[in-house]
């Protein structure tokens, strides 16, 4: 059972194994990551009911450009199928959609989905639910060395600051623009596989992994639960001593 009481603030998921429970079922790619929406849209509910205060899902990562283009068309149709359907439900339940990463390359009638769920939930104060979408950590921190120069050349910032970890933070996609998310406390990834591939490495610096053998989408509420109970197990000592 898991403890309502030490519910993690922020978890992060790499959703993982689309592709694999397709071809399992002889199905096409696109097909795994319409059953993988369809299981996003239960946890999404879960995090909610339990009292997550911020679920950050990797949706599509700045290398996930590398596939077929009949794959990544089919991924952003499916992101304007999810909004569409969903939008209502969201907004419904309080969540707040923001995103992380540059969605401004994205296909335009997922760019449109995109900022409608965002200009939709703005005001929002439940569930945060964070959406990394053409999103890279490497690109992330570059973009926020980048953003710190810029803002000091263009006088927002003292010629002489000096650069913390504190204001790194702030210039990261996780930071100011998208009301400075928590670390996470747990990093989930489903089908096996055991690696970050880009995501969050700022960020994870004290975070918790639990990894799973289910694929994303056969990954279900009570498994997600599991996690969470898995995580409450653990000791987090951050350097110290207990
Ligand atoms: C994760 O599933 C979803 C995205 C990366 C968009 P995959 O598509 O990576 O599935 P596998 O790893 O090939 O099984
Ligand atoms: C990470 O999964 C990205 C997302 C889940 C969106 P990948 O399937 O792209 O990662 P690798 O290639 O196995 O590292
Ligand atoms: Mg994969």
């Amino acid at each position: 059972m898991i403890d309502m009481d030490r519910i993690p603030e922020s978890i992060a998921v790499i959703m993982d194994g689309n592709g694999r429970w397709a071809k399992k079922r002889f199905l096409p790619r696109v097909a795994g990551h319409n059953a993988g929406m369809l299981a996003m849209k239960e946890i999404i509910k879960t995090a909610s009911t339990i009292g997550v205060k911020h679920l950050t899902v990797y949706a599509f990562s700045t290398e996930n450009w590398k596939r077929t283009e009949e794959e990544v068309s089919g991924i952003f149709k499916l992101l304007v199928k999810y909004v569409d359907s969903e939008l209502d439900e969201l907004h419904k339940n309080n969540v707040r959609v923001r995103i992380l990463g540059d969605y401004s390359i994205i296909p335009k009638a997922a760019k449109n989905s995109i900022e409608k769920s965002l200009a939709t939930t703005a005001e929002n104060t439940g569930l945060q639910f964070n959406i990394a979408l053409n999103y890279g950590s490497r690109a992330e921190i570059v973009r926020a060395v980048n953003r710190i120069n810029e803002d000091i050349r263009g006088g927002k910032l003292e010629a002489d600051t000096e650069v913390t970890e504190e204001l790194l933070s702030r210039y990261l996609y996780t930071g100011d623009e998208n009301g400075n998310i928590p670390d996470p406390d747990l990093i989930i990834r489903t089908s096996g596989e055991e690696r970050l591939s880009n995501f969050l490495l700022w960020q994870s610096a004290y975070s918790e992994f639990a990894f799973t053998d289910v694929l994303w989408p056969d990954f279900t509420p009570e498994e997600f639960k599991r996690l969470i109970e898995v995580y409450q197990n653990r000791d987090r000592r951050f350097g110290g001593r207990k």
